[in-house]
């Protein structure tokens, strides 16, 4: 049927206000470029990534009601690059006709790690076993269960938040704050499926990635797609994240966080409802990029064909340890003498142990010798400081 109303569509006509500044933010910048958007971004830091490539940069608390209130107003389609926003300003933005997507609603369960399991529990999603506990006292009552991930309901990010409780004699590490006691998975592999959602309904996803582990930090150092996963986890990894962006009835991207057990078995561990760390290498991997495909979804345009177009992996290029101060890189000249290596820095100006200063995507004809090339970049290319 001819779409009159897209056949006509001019992308500048309509303002995005961005919720944080960050890197992904910065990266959806980037593909925004491509269709003349305009997207002004709001972050609390005055050198955020985004601050010299928004349209408007704001700086102000994105936490704070009036700030997202007023910077929201002057957008016409309100979106996050970061979950930990004011709810209540975004839900009245909606309230008086902004579209603000995704919808502040699904922001709300997602941003609290324990009504997202309570979500997946009353929607027969399969997620790891757990309790809600609202201090650290608690936790010995749930003794028999041990070991746990603990992890705070609210404001973590980047494995800052969870901690491993391996015995109830030993809470030294422990939060004393609202938090979800999760039983220990003793997992395969972890993967991640990306999954996009329109507001005619029309869903499509990533083919699903591996992640691998920095096991000190908690975070992301790896990534390898295609997932080396049999056809039948593939598929049924697919199916869960399709059935969480339905049964959400969430419009823009969705990231969906996986454990594949040992017996096969996919569990859902969290979601994260805008760009992801485990969709960098679509980039150059995959014929339209998360970036793309998330603003395809809030504009409500067709999404693009997620396919792969080379296996890639993606390394998280993180501050060295024992540095930190104003960023140096190490090893540039090395790196880029190699082909199919992909640099991206975030332009933050300080380093510190493990902080996200960039990624590298590697494609190569195989996943074997993207590998042996990822080993390579990882040995020479360093965040070190001045
Ligand atoms: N129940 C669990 N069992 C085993 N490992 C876990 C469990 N929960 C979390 N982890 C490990 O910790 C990492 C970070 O936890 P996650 O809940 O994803 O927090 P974050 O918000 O920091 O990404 C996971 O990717 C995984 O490696
Ligand atoms: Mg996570």
């Amino acid at each position: 049927m001819y779409n009159f109303e897209l056949a006509m569509f001019n992308p500048s006509s309509k303002t995005i206000g961005m919720l944080g500044g960050g890197q992904l933010g910065r990266m959806l910048i980037q593909s925004g470029m491509d269709l003349n958007l305009a997207i002004n971004a709001l972050d609390p830091d005055k050198n955020a990534p985004c601050h010299y490539l928004a349209n408007k940069f704001t700086q102000g608390s994105l936490t704070d009601y009036d700030t997202v209130y007023n910077f929201g107003k002057k957008a016409d389609v309100i979106t996050i690059e970061i979950e930990n926003v004011n709810v209540d300003a975004l839900k009245q933005l909606e309230k008086e006709g902004k579209e603000v997507y995704p919808q502040p609603h699904i922001i709300e369960t997602i941003q609290d790690k324990g009504l997202q399991k309570i979500f997946f529990q009353r929607n027969n999603i399969p997620t790891p076993d757990f309790f809600l506990i609202d201090n650290k006292e608690q936790i010995s009552k749930y003794k028999e269960f041990f070991p746990f991930f603990q992890k705070l309901r609210k404001g973590g990010y980047d494995g800052k938040g969870v901690v491993k409780l391996a015995d109830v004699d030993n809470l030294r590490n422990a939060f004393d704050a609202p938090s979800v006691l999760e039983r220990l998975v003793d997992f395969k592999t972890e993967i991640s499926v990306i999954v996009a959602r329109n507001k005619k309904g029309e869903v499509k996803t990533f083919p699903a990635v591996e992640c691998a582990f920095n096991p000190e930090a908690n975070l992301v150092e790896f990534l390898f797609s295609p997932a080396q996963i049999t056809r039948a986890i593939e598929k049924e990894a697919q199916r869960l994240a399709i059935d969480i962006a339905n049964k959400l009835g969430i419009i823009g991207i969705l990231a969906v966080e996986m454990f594949v057990t040992k017996s096969g078995e996919v569990l859902i561990n969290e979601l994260a409802p805008r760009p992801h760390n485990s969709g960098h290498h679509s980039i150059e991997a995959n014929i339209t990029s998360q970036f793309e495909q998330h603003l395809r979804a809030i504009l409500n345009l067709p999404l693009g064909d997620t396919g792969l177009s080379s296996p890639a992996v993606m390394l998280n290029v993180l501050g060295e340890k024992g540095y930190e101060g104003d960023a140096v890189y190490e090893g540039i000249e090395e790196t880029m003498q190699m082909s199919g290596v992909h640099i991206h820095l975030y332009g933050k100006e300080k380093t510190k142990p493990f902080r996200k200063m960039g990624h590298i995507t590697i494609t190569a004809p195989s996943i074997k010798e993207a590998k042996d090339k990822a080993n390579t970049v990882k040995d020479i290319f360093k965040v070190i400081s001045k």
